[in-house]
């Protein structure tokens, strides 16, 4: 019989402190706190970032274990990011992933943040079934759409009882930073997140008991054929990689100054609209006009992005608008976001489509943040019919930053045997 491997995975590059629990490809739990004490400074803190990810980390991973239904002893081995990231947020959950590989005597396996976010697309899910010709299926319903209010945490926190009980409330910091006293009082009340309350997460209740039913009926677990293309678009990362295995990828093109995700955070910013601006320009642009502001594009060779031009481009063209009508972004705010969003997409699918061509590669996904796009996702459907293309997107849940997508890079590593040493430090840079 094949040997059951079970994952605890932390993940604590930014500013969400996540831990996970997967067994082989399944995942168990994912549990996200986000720390919103951020939204007042319009970008994210380092130091605040870190310290919330000390109150958070031992009742997140407390909840991941519970929800999960699995004992310490069941653990075969810890995995956490080791990078890219702010080299303070990494210390932490490298720090508690040392310390917990070595109190239970498992192996430790470093993830690379990027590869983890190309790897979500094999996270399996509770109910899904296997099918031989699941590359030419219809994508399964969990991977279909999005909406702003999946956008929240909440569809991967505790329940609001547990979760208010068990993770300290980050936003209250904000207004008065307390870290000893959240700290110390979360840790305790984790214990009673009920599972029965947790509608919201299916994953961590019917991991133990759905498997023999769901064979049956469940969505198709589907996955890209290798090698594939994928869209790798985040806060910090636009990049296409060719993903040869589930650990051999190769950038092929790659922004040469911001990432998608920063051009819809900055333009956002310069909109007066909180950050991260991205749900909330994807949000508003449901309303607009995309074809109303005709904004830069770059011209850049080859399979290279560049968003610094957009970025100027909307910022002086907002001054000069406002110098005539100071009401001027508050009257166009929603087609301003619809020809942003417009632009930015444009950008991103010329060159995948470039690349497609050029590596005549068909099965072609779309990772990182800014995949939970809706107009991207659309758009990237549209195309794939047009071009005959199998598309790939992952869950909602599992395109921000979580700790699910570290535990299944977590689990390719151990069944190829590549560990960490306890001499494993964080890097803020690096490359796939
Ligand atoms: O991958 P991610 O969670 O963090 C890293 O950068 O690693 O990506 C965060 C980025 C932010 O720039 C955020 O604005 C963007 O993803 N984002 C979106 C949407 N949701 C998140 N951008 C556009 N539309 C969205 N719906």
């Amino acid at each position: 019989m094949v040997r059951e491997v079970v994952i605890l995975a932390i993940e604590s590059s930014c500013d969400d402190t996540s831990a996970a629990v997967i067994r082989n490809e399944t995942i168990l739990s994912n549990v996200v706190a986000s720390q919103k004490v951020h939204e007042a400074y319009g970008g994210v803190v380092p130091e605040l970032a870190s310290r919330a990810h000390q109150q958070n980390i031992i009742p997140v991973v407390d909840v991941a274990l519970k929800r999960a239904g699995v004992s310490r002893s069941e653990i075969s081995a810890v995995a956490f990011t080791r990078g890219p990231g702010l080299l303070g947020s990494l210390l932490v959950g490298t720090s508690f992933a040392k310390a917990f590989a070595l109190a239970l005597g498992v192996p430790l396996i470093e993830v690379n943040h990027l590869q983890a976010h190309v790897l979500a697309l094999f996270i399996r899910e509770p109910g899904m079934t296997d099918r031989a010709d699941a590359s030419q299926a219809a994508p399964a319903p969990a991977q279909a759409t999005t909406s702003l209010s999946a956008a929240t945490q909440s569809a991967d926190m505790p329940p609001v009882a547990a979760r208010t009980a068990a993770i300290p409330p980050i936003s209250a910091q904000s207004a008065t930073p307390a870290p000893a006293q959240a700290a110390t009082s979360a840790p305790a009340q984790a214990a009673t997140p009920a599972p029965a309350q947790t509608a919201t997460s299916a994953p961590a209740q019917t991991a133990t008991s759905a498997p023999a039913q769901a064979i049956v009926s469940g969505p198709v677990y589907r996955v890209p054929s290798f090698p594939f293309l994928c869209l790798l678009v985040s806060g910090g990362n636009s990049q296409i990689i060719l993903v040869r295995d589930h650990l051999h990828m190769e950038v092929i093109g790659q922004t040469i100054d911001d990432a998608a995700g920063e051009a819809f955070d900055k333009c956002a910013k310069v909109m007066g609209l909180p950050y991260p601006g991205g749900p909330y320009i994807d949000k508003l642009a449901k309303e607009g006009n995309p074809h109303r502001f005709p904004f830069t594009k770059p011209a850049i060779s080859g399979l290279d992005y560049s968003f610094s031009g957009l970025k100027t481009n909307f910022l002086y063209f907002l001054r000069d608008q406002l110098r005539e009508n100071p009401g001027f972004i508050e009257q166009n705010k929603a087609d301003l976001a619809a020809s942003l969003q417009k632009t930015i997409i444009d950008i991103l699918l010329q060159k995948l489509t470039r690349a497609a061509k050029e590596t005549r590669i068909r099965d072609i996904a779309i990772a990182g943040g800014v995949s939970a796009n809706s107009g991207l996702r659309n758009a990237i459907q549209a195309e794939a019919q047009k071009r005959k293309w199998n598309v790939f997107i992952p869950k909602f849940e599992f395109t921000m930053d979580n700790a699910a997508m570290i535990a299944i890079a977590g689990y390719y590593k151990y069944l190829r045997g590549e560990f960490a040493g306890q001499d494993a430090v964080p890097y803020s840079r690096t490359h796939l």
